[in-house]
């Protein structure tokens, strides 16, 4: 059974960088980009993040506003600290050298079952299962599962299995587990009918027997994100722009943001707050996180001297947390090379542009 599989894999598998030289530094970098992120968005982002970073300690060694600047558009920016912050512990720990021990790589930061399992299967060819959403989607058809996949019992269960199975049989486990992922990915998509008369499993399949292609797998409905109302200040003084350093609030904590305030400020009490300045209400924005949505209404301020007017615009906007610990007054360029701004608050045409 795992030897079609392979036999498939090999004749069917996509051209994907990381494939050319499966390096562990390779394979995690390369796991940690795709998850959340599809591999036609990872190409281009891991391209440039090699040539940045090419090697471990080169990552480890980076500043962080470089290493953010990089990470720049992939989203869920913890992925990149966490990164760096496991090179850096590789780098004093184990001489530079990624561990191949499953234990020894969960303890790193941001690596749980999946990425140890993906590291030690395609780089060092160990026995260890990799269960993602492609995985548990097609092992839920071929063996004809009704688990909910979206239980984490469930992948617990299926990496088990797996587990057991690699360690019997003799098949590379990195080119099996690149082979399920690729089926899944391919062939035994989540989204509309499976290509069944592609799949090297068809024969074998229960689901495909029973007739359940489609209902399988049982996925349970995901919980209501919370909406939270943000007010967002675009605010300029002459040709600069306004950019903070976000402290402790919310998921985007430590990165560059525009100033915002909890909840729907009006424009009467920041026109009093910028007295003098201009503001003018810009469309209101959605930007939807992987457990929230920020419902962001948002306005144009101009100022002349932003530092006559700082004290009452934090104080409205924050209290008595005051003012935020960095924040900086950008030019285009100087936003464009240097800050990682992000996607939640490039809703807007910033600096005038149409686009
Ligand atoms: N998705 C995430 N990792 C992958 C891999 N190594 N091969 C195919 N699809 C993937």
């Amino acid at each position: 059974m795992g030897a079609a599989l392979v036999g498939w894999f090999e004749k069917n598998k996509r051209t994907m960088a990381w494939r050319d030289d499966p390096s562990p530094y390779h394979v995690w970098v390369s796991e940690i980009m795709l998850q959340q992120t599809r591999v036609e968005t990872v190409h281009s982002y891991y391209a440039r993040f090699m040539k940045a970073f090419p090697t471990l300690q080169s990552l480890a060694d980076a500043g962080e506003e470089v290493l953010l600047k990089q990470w720049e558009g992939l989203g869920y920016y913890s992925r990149a600290r966490n990164l760096q912050k496991a090179a850096k512990t590789v780098v004093s720990e184990y001489g530079g050298v990624v561990p191949d021990s499953f234990e020894k790589l969960v303890k790193l930061p941001g690596i749980g079952s999946y990425t140890a399992g993906a590291i030690l299967s395609i780089a060092f060819h160990k026995p260890f299962p990799v269960a993602d959403g492609n995985v548990l989607r097609v092992l839920s058809r071929v063996l004809g599962r009704t688990d909910d996949v979206r239980d984490e019992k469930t992948k617990e269960r299926f990496e088990k299995e797996l587990k057991a199975y690699l360690d019997r049989v003799a098949l590379d486990p990195g080119e099996f587990n690149q082979g399920l992922m690729e089926l899944g990915a391919l062939v035994c998509i989540p989204n509309g009918r499976p290509k069944c008369t592609e799949c090297p499993w068809n024969a074998l399949c229960e689901a495909k027997r029973r007739g359940l292609e489609e209902a399988l797998p049982v996925i349970s409905p995901k919980a209501e994100k919370k909406v939270e109302e943000k007010t967002v200040l675009l605010l300029y003084e002459g040709e600069k722009l306004l950019v903070e350093k976000r402290s402790g609030r919310d998921v985007l904590n430590g990165l560059y943001g525009f100033p915002s305030a909890e909840g729907e400020l009006s424009q009467n009490r920041l026109s009093e707050a910028v007295s003098g300045g201009t503001v003018k209400k810009l469309p209101d924005q959605r930007h939807v996180f992987t457990h929230k949505v920020w419902n962001m209404h948002c306005y144009e301020v101009k100022v002349e001297n932003f530092g006559a007017v700082s004290g009452r615009v934090f104080g409205l906007l924050y209290g008595t947390e005051g003012t935020p610990a960095s924040y900086r007054l950008v030019g285009k360029k100087e936003l464009e090379e240097e800050i990682a701004l992000p996607a939640a608050f490039r809703k807007w045409p910033l600096f005038g542009s149409e686009t």
